[in-house]
């Protein structure tokens, strides 16, 4: 499946320039990327092989993570959908806060056109038929600055959900407590699972199947020192072995089960090539907008 080109409506790509850190050098990390890109391709074709044989071999996913078991549910979590001449395209992530509100990221809504947009609720496969919204209008957060701050948004949408709360429910977002580094998270989505798109392999690329992955949170100075060096903390990081969010998975929800089902962050950006070890994942910090959030719940 082709995705669309909703220029910068997808993972936002963190710009080359911009990783460049003194701590880094810069040659070794090409090498690095390499050797990961060639390890890849092998596995890719070992994948490939696999897959022929009669056992059921599912190979890795989201980056890193793996299908969600047949008949488990991940509630609160939604697909964004874009109406194009093909139908109806997956293009981001978003989390069910209200039976009419919709958590996500700025950048998927920015520049779109509200009325081609759509959720899906209740679904684990993307051919399935779940519970389609319209989505009325969006809010984007005033000073959101794209790959800055306050990337994040709530789309007011149309039906209203049904919540059962076994396949359709909302996600707790509330609370200022701030999180810090080495809380276990937790990603779902059907974003790319390949660091990057390897061409004519789009149906290994792009995940029918909801994906999910587990890493952890690292602190803010971490993810500076490992090349995120404008992360503020309006934001927060996480990261684990060749393991991380990637094109599509944007908007969507990262939880901890730490303390009670919790969202702490909305997919926001990452490197070029996903899911680098050296790598972390860019979320907006739920916490910081609790506030912002619920204003937007009551208008
Ligand atoms: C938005 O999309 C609708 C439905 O496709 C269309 O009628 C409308 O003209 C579009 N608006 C803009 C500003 O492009
Ligand atoms: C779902 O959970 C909410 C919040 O806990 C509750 O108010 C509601 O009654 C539940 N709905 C169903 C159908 O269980």
């Amino acid at each position: 499946m082709q995705i669309p080109c909703l220029m910068g409506a997808k993972f936002l790509f963190k710009k080359r320039s911009r990783c460049e850190t003194p701590g880094i050098n810069r040659p070794t990390m090409r090498l690095t990327e390499l050797l990961f890109i060639g390890i890849l391709s092998v596995g890719v074709t070992l994948g490939r092989l696999n897959s022929r044989q009669p056992s059921g071999y599912t190979p890795h996913r989201i980056v890193g993570g793996s299908d969600v078991p047949a008949g488990e549910h991940v509630p609160y979590q939604v697909s964004l959908q874009y109406s194009t001449r093909g139908g109806q395209m997956h293009f981001c992530g978003g989390s069910i806060i209200a039976p009419n509100r919709i958590l996500t990221a700025a950048h998927c809504c920015q520049g779109l056109n509200a009325s081609r947009m759509s959720v899906v609720a209740g679904i684990r496969g993307l051919d399935e038929r779940g519970s389609r919204s319209k989505v009325l209008s969006y809010i984007i957060h005033p000073n959101y600055q794209e790959l800055v701050t306050s990337d994040i948004a709530v789309l007011s949408i149309d039906p209203p959900l049904k919540f059962d709360n076994a396949s359709i429910g909302a996600i707790e977002f509330r609370g200022k407590e701030f999180v810090g580094g080495g809380v276990p998270v937790t990603l779902t989505g059907w974003g790319l699972r390949l660091p990057v798109p390897f061409p004519f392999l789009d149906n290994i690329n792009y995940p029918n199947t909801m994906q999910r992955m587990s890493y952890h949170t690292i602190t803010n100075r971490e993810c500076r020192d490992r090349g995120m060096e404008s992360v503020t903390d309006t934001e927060i990081c996480a990261r684990g072995p060749f393991r991380g969010a990637c094109s599509g998975d944007s908007g969507g929800p990262l939880v901890t089960t730490d303390k009670g089902l919790k969202q702490v962050g909305v997919v926001s950006y990452g490197l070029v090539v996903c899911a680098l070890f050296i790598s972390p994942d860019v979320y907006t910090r739920v916490s910081t907008f609790s506030d912002w959030i619920e204003g937007q719940l009551e208008s």
